[in-house]
């Protein structure tokens, strides 16, 4: 089983391919929560791929990752790709202990940035750039995989920041700025994908219910209208999303 967590589709991207190549399914820990999929009896082979957050691990897969159920579904072999813009750190550590057991292997995949409300992304030649080269590096992950290699590999640089950075994410990953500006057409999306639960629409218009959310930007960079801002920082950046990248 490979679970996976995404919001702007690195990690899917990654978790599908991982899968088919690796002859396993990919299963979202978000559909799992929402009750809409199911933790998959005790396989050979259980995969965690998802994207690293303040060089740490998004709230979400800290939730999956200490439920019961999931610690009792590990395979004999249990491995990580864990999705980054630069560098992830310790965070396959974090998630061997939330697990309650060492990792086999992990493996820090560099793909484009999607964290908007700071940065802006990459233009996209140059994500569609850093996106072939992480097919590139898949294909030395499946091997891996498929060999049942036991190693720590790609870009795990970073170690110090793991030590303090992971502390702000509760700090940064408030609702309170994000607002819908004048090009939302009502087609509710941003509350339908959200993997928190933490849009509702009212009167056409999405209103953010939560005081804290995964901040994991799916509502910013998948909005077909790019109508949905985070204070003033994104009215003027780009947004990245891997579908629209490929495409
Ligand atoms: C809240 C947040 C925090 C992030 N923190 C980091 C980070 O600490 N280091 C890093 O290299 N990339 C960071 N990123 C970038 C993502 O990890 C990266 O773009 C990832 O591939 C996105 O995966 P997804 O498309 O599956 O959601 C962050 C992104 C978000 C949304
Ligand atoms: S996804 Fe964008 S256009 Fe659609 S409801 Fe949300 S803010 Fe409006
Ligand atoms: S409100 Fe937006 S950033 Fe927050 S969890 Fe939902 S989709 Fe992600």
């Amino acid at each position: 089983m490979v679970y996976y967590f995404s919001a702007t589709g690195n990690s899917k991207h990654a978790a599908e391919v991982i899968a088919a190549k690796t002859g396993d399914t990919a299963v979202s820990i978000a559909d799992i929560l929402n009750g809409r999929a199911e933790i998959k009896e005790k396989s050979g082979k259980t995969g965690f791929v998802f994207p690293v957050y303040f060089w740490g691990l998004p709230e979400i897969i800290k939730r999956f990752a200490s439920l019961p159920e999931v610690k009792n579904s590990l395979g004999d072999y249990v491995y990580c790709v864990i999705t980054c813009g630069a560098t992830t750190g310790t965070a396959d550590k974090m998630l061997a202990k939330m697990l309650g057991r060492k990792l086999d292997y992990s493996f820090s995949l560099k793909m484009p940035d999607n964290y908007v409300v700071l940065y802006d992304p990459s233009p996209k030649e140059k994500a569609k750039k850093f996106l072939a080269h992480a097919d590139k590096e898949l294909e030395t992950v499946c091997e891996d995989i498929n060999s049942l290699a036991k190693k720590r590999a790609g870009s795990t640089a970073g170690e110090l920041k793991s030590l303090f950075v992971p502390h702000l994410y509760d700090f940064f990953r408030t609702t309170k700025k994000f607002y819908a500006d004048d090009k939302c057409v009502s087609c509710g999306m941003c509350a339908k994908n959200c993997p928190d639960g933490a849009i509702e629409m009212e009167n056409g218009k999405p209103v953010w219910i939560k005081s804290k959310c995964q901040h994991c930007t799916a509502c910013i960079n998948c909005c077909p209208t790019e109508a949905v801002q985070f204070g003033k920082g994104t009215q003027t950046r780009r947004r990245y999303n891997y579908d629209k990248t490929i495409k």
